[in-house]
C-alpha cells in the first residue's frame, strides 16, 4: 500500500454528532527503531510486545460545525481536567493526518483521555495516546463510510498513529507488531505496524513484562531530539543494517522458541539503543545508577536460579522485566523483594502481553 491508499474517499454518511471510546496499550520494543526521516518513517525495522496493562482511554465527542472553515476545532480533557498544555501536539498531529481524513476540518471535537498508569512514571504516553485517538478518528470515518473493510481500518488507524508518534503504530493490532520494512516480514511496511504473522512458540505467548518505575521524572532528552541525533551519527549505517539483521534473527527465535537466544538479543537491543544516546553528539545518558544495579540483580538472579529472565529499556532510566508466564509467581516474588527497593517509592507495574486496541 502506499499513502494515497489512505485518502479517505468522499463520505456517503452525513454524521451529524456522536463520541466514540477506544482503549489502546503502550508497547514495549524487542528490537528497537531510533532514527526516523520525514514523514516520520523509521531508518530501520523494530518489533514489540503489544502491552495489556499499561493503556489510554480516549473519548472523542464530535459535533459537525455549522459553518464549514479550515480551522482544526477541539478541546482536550486529559483525566478530567482541561489541557490546553496539550494543545499544540494535537494541532501538529492533525495537520500531518489532515490530507488523509480531511473531515477532521467539519467536526467541533472533545478528546477526553486518561491513561491507566501515573502520568509522571516515565512510561511513555504518546505510544497509547496517539494510537487510542487514531482508533477513535477511523470510527468516524467508518461512520462516514461504513464500506471500508476491517483491514483498512487497523492499517490506516495505525498509519495515522505513526504520524502522532512512530511508535503508536505499534499500538494497533497484535500480540508482537513488526514496523517497517523487512523482507522476511510478509506485508511489513514503513508506513504502519503489521501484527507478526509466523506461528510464535508457546513460551513466548502470555510474556510477561514488569515495568520498574525507577525515575518518575520528565525525560531530559525528548524522543524527538535524540532520534534526530541519527543524523549524522558515527554509527547510524551500522545500527540500521544491525537491527535489520536482528529482526530475522528475532523471527527465528520467536518461531523456534529459543529462549537464551531471546534473551541475548533483547538485552542487547537495550543496550544498544543506549549506546546510541550516549555516543551522539551531543551525547548522553538516560539511564540512572539504580538502572544499573537492577541489571545487575537481573544478571545475578538469572545466573543463581537457571532462570530466563531479561531486560529492556525504552528511552528512558525504568527497566522492562521480561520473563516467561511459567516463571510468573518466583519472579514477582524476586520483584517484591528485591527490584522494588531500587524503585522510586517502591513503585512497579505487573503487565503482560495483550492484543492491542479495543472498542469501549
Ligand atoms: O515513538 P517515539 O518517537 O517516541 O520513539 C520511541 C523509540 C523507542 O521507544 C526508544 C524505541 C521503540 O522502538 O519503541
Amino acid at each position: 500500500m502506499t499513502t494515497n491508499d489512505f485518502i479517505a474517499i468522499a463520505s456517503r454518511n452525513d454524521v451529524k454528532s456522536g463520541k466514540t471510546t477506544w482503549q489502546t496499550p503502550s508497547n514495549i520494543a524487542l528490537v528497537k527503531y531510533w532514527g526516523k526521516r520525514d514523514p516520520q518513517l523509521p531508518e530501520n525495522p523494530s518489533i514489540s510486545f503489544t502491552l495489556n496493562n499499561c493503556h489510554t482511554n480516549t473519548s472523542l465527542s464530535f459535533v459537525k460545525k455549522e459553518e464549514q472553515d479550515d480551522a482544526f476545532c477541539f478541546k482536550i480533557i486529559f483525566e478530567g481536567e482541561e489541557k490546553p498544555s496539550f494543545q499544540p501536539k494535537i494541532q501538529k498531529f492533525f495537520e500531518r493526518i489532515v490530507s488523509y481524513v480531511p473531515f477532521i476540518k467539519d467536526y467541533n471535537f472533545v478528546i477526553s483521555s486518561e491513561n491507566s498508569f501515573p502520568h509522571s512514571s516515565g512510561i511513555a504516553s504518546s505510544a497509547s495516546g496517539m494510537s487510542a485517538i487514531s482508533m477513535c478518528l477511523m470510527q468516524l470515518e467508518k461512520q462516514l463510510n461504513p464500506t471500508i473493510s476491517e483491514e483498512y481500518f487497523y492499517k490506516k488507524a495505525s498509519f495515522l498513529a505513526r504520524l502522532g508518534s512512530g511508535s503508536a503504530c505499534r499500538s494497533v493490532k497484535g500480540e508482537l507488531v513488526v514496523w517497517g520494512e523487512h523482507s522476511e516480514i510478509e506485508g511489513s511496511s514503513d508506513l504502519f505496524g503489521v501484527p507478526f504473522s509466523s506461528t510464535v512458540a508457546p513460551i513466548f505467548k502470555n510474556y510477561q513484562d514488569t515495568v520498574l518505575l525507577v525515575d518518575k521524572g520528565e525525560k531530559q532528552v525528548s524522543s524527538t531530539v535524540g532520534h534526530d541525533l541519527m543524523h549524522g551519527h558515527p554509527f547510524a549505517k551500522n545500527r540500521f543494517a544491525q537491527a535489520y539483521d536482528n529482526i530475522s534473527k528475532m523471527k527465528t527465535i520467536l518461531e523456534k522458541g529459543a529462549i537464551s537466544e531471546f534473551v541475548a538479543l533483547v538485552e542487547s537491543e537495550a543496550l544498544t539503543l543506549h549506546a546510541m544516546m550516549m555516543t551522539s553528539q551531543p551525547y548522553f545518558i538516560l539511564m540512572k545508577p539504580k538502572t544499573l544495579e537492577i541489571i545487575q540483580e537481573i544478571w545475578n538472579y538469572r545466573e543463581e536460579n537457571n532462570s530466563n529472565i531479561c531486560f529492556t529499556l525504552d528511552a528512558g532510566a525504568n527497566v522492562h522485566v521480561l520473563y516467561p508466564i511459567s516463571e510468573k509467581e518466583t519472579v514477582q516474588e524476586f520483584i517484591a523483594n528485591e527490584l522494588a527497593g531500587f524503585c522510586q517509592n517502591g513503585h512497579y507495574i505487573h503487565d503482560e502481553v495483550g492484543f492491542g486496541a479495543k472498542e469501549l
